[in-house]
């Protein structure tokens, strides 16, 4: 934790936590610890009440510059943009010094979705190996701020990870509901070691997602999922952080997995305060990819516009992916993803488990590992340009969620060619399906003799 600094501005002076329902946009003081409207039980967003700003080149500056200071909340990837977060100067800020993550041109990945070029924003750099830490960073302060006695979530294993270890670094404790026996075992490791008392519960995400939100109205406990709106300003800053790194240039499309729809949900919200800001002139098209067998929101999507009431989400009692991270029916902020996708012009759509795959092995290929849910992205982009909805010249971000070291026996699996899915039922006469390695790269076996090396050397691709 930091020592207070001098005064540069005070964001939270204006901010308010806020319904995102138009019909009710009750208004409730940061002060709260809330997670849905009290009056409409709508999910909440925090107003920072941005406005349009008098001196651009004076702010982006000010960013830009704060990436070669020694101060900590410089050298966060989050707090070098505290001027569009609710906190003020005196905040304790809990840091790892998430943010900061590399982009990166992936052109084996381009000819492979059938673009010209493609970028990757790899969030899987950061310090507890996923995205989650840009959130953690906000909503742990939040925690600190608030006077909680404990940090407790829901998990397919990366949020839990990463609440771990800020929720250690801060002192706090720490609680983390887990489905048992769907958590790939590096993410379960990093919560042991981090320090967590780990619950693993006789159920899927979902139900540990219902029991966390019971928890809700138990006033030391304090919920860091992504129906926290403090958690998301943080996960915000990314779209921040990509548009320094692409010189202000608004990409036609980013792209990202979804799973309980908090990340769409922070890109979407980032890239319309830039707008309101005018920092870009308009917004990326924000599309999310689902995989097929856990697939609300790109059900519903396929269905827009046949209902007339509003929008609602069937959920998918039985989820069923490879990619656990993204295992989830009922996504909790699927509102406020939806939105986004909507307001931008995006799309939700699914993938196989070997377009998935596949993808992943690709994205392998260009030396930059991830996990498998954030495969997904290259998976979708694929079948996006396939079909038309991006243009084989338009700029493209697909954002990697986690780090290849996140779930190496789903890797070592697909390379050895015996990766696959459960499915329960009976389908073709096997209860579960192969996922093929289309691209196979298993090790060989070889006599211990320098001939037979070399040998090996000259028939390697
Ligand atoms: N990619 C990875 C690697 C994830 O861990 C998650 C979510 C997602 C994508 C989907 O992001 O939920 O914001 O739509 N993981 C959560 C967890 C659910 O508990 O770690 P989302």
């Amino acid at each position: 934790m930091n020592a207070p600094h001098k005064t540069e501005h005070q964001p939270s002076a204006t901010a308010v936590q806020k319904c995102i329902s138009p019909d009710c946009a009750a208004e409730f003081s940061l002060r709260e610890r809330i997670y849905v409207c009290r009056r409409c039980g709508e999910p909440l967003e925090i107003d920072c009440g941005l406005e349009k700003v008098a001196d651009l080149e004076s702010l982006k500056g000010r960013w830009a510059s704060r990436a070669t200071s020694r101060d900590a909340r410089d050298r966060s990837g989050v707090w070098r943009y505290r001027e569009v977060l609710p906190f003020d100067d005196r905040a304790p800020i809990v840091t790892l010094f998430e943010g900061n993550t590399p982009i990166y041109d992936a052109p084996k990945c381009a000819q492979y979705a059938g673009l010209t070029a493609l970028t990757l924003k790899h969030q899987g750099a950061n310090p507890t190996g996923s995205f989650k830490d840009t959130g953690m960073t906000a909503a742990v302060t939040q925690a600190v701020i608030s006077g909680a006695r404990a940090v407790v979530c829901a998990s397919t294993g990366n949020t839990a990870a990463s609440l771990a270890a800020y929720a250690a670094r801060a002192n706090l404790k720490c609680v983390v509901l887990l489905p048992e026996g769907q958590v790939s075992a590096a993410k379960l490791a990093q919560s042991m070691d981090y320090g967590a008392t780990i619950l693993e519960v006789a159920g899927n995400f979902d139900d540990c997602m219902r029991l966390t939100q019971e928890l809700a109205d138990v006033e030391w406990i304090y919920i860091a999922n992504s129906v926290n709106p403090f958690r998301i300003e943080g996960q915000k800053t990314v779209a921040y952080e990509l548009m320094m790194q692409r010189d202000w240039q608004v990409p036609d499309h980013v792209v990202v997995p979804g799973g309980n729809m908090g990340n769409s949900s922070a890109l979407g919200k980032g890239f319309a305060e830039m707008k309101r800001m005018g920092l870009i002139d308009h917004v990326p098209k924000l599309s999310i990819v689902q995989a097929e067998g856990a697939a609300p929101l790109a059900q519903l999507f396929s269905k827009l516009g046949q209902a007339n009431s509003a929008p609602e989400i069937e959920t998918v009692s039985n989820p069923k992916t490879l990619a656990t991270a993204i295992k989830i029916g009922a996504p909790i902020s699927w509102k406020k993803a939806l939105r986004a996708v909507l307001q931008s012009g995006g799309n939700v759509i699914s993938v196989t488990e070997q377009e998935l795959a596949d993808a992943k092995a690709m994205i392998g290929r260009e030396g930059i590992g991830c996990e498998p849910a954030s495969a997904a992205t290259v998976a979708g982009i694929k079948k996006l340009t396939a079909a038309g909805k991006i243009g084989k010249n338009e700029a493209v971000v697909a954002v990697l969620t986690g780090n290849v070291l996140k779930d190496p026996d789903y890797v070592a699996h697909y390379h050895r060619g015996t990766l696959s899915l459960e499915t329960g039922a009976q389908v073709d006469g096997a209860k579960s399906q192969l996922v093929s390695g289309a691209f196979r790269n298993a090790p060989r076996r070889v006599a211990a003799t320098k001939e037979a090396i070399i040998e090996s050397v000259e028939r390697a691709h």
